[in-house]
């Protein structure tokens, strides 16, 4: 995939991230997921005064996208502007990505466009968990 995509992508999600519902952290994210037809689903980070049922942007977006009716994910962009180093995505998220992505679709996440890094779902997820259950 192009960088010029990827990096239309970070831009996308660097946009979602003005959306985030986070007014407990104050941590604004931002993501964007491309589906295999090219289409691009954003979310935000959305919190709840229970805390523990805030969700992640990464996540909003992948069920956007996933809630539309598609199921496989071909690149991913997070941007986090708050923080002063890139920020990559949570456990949790990297377990719901290994289920619409594959190991070698790309992942860039920065909290500026510059310093975002570019890598991969299998090396942010290497050792991959419950793959052997069957569909
Ligand atoms: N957060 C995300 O949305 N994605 C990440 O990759 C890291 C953390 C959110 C969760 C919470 O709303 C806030 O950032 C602070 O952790």
């Amino acid at each position: 995939m192009q960088d010029s995509v990827l990096s239309a992508l970070y831009e996308q999600a660097l946009q979602a991230a003005a959306h985030s519902y986070s007014p407990y952290s104050h941590f604004p994210v931002g993501a964007a997921v491309m589906t295999d037809d090219g289409t691009v689903f954003t979310g935000a980070n959305i919190e709840n005064r229970s805390f523990g049922l805030s969700n992640c942007a990464e996540r909003s977006a992948i069920f956007a996208a996933v809630s539309a009716g598609y199921r496989t994910i071909t690149a991913i962009a997070i941007a986090a502007p708050a923080a002063d180093y890139p920020v990559g995505p949570c456990g949790a998220c990297r377990q719901v990505i290994s289920e619409f992505a594959a190991g070698d679709v790309p992942v860039w996440f920065g909290n500026t466009a510059a310093t975002a890094v570019h890598t991969t779902v299998a090396k942010l997820y290497p050792f991959d968990s419950l793959h052997e259950l069957a569909k």
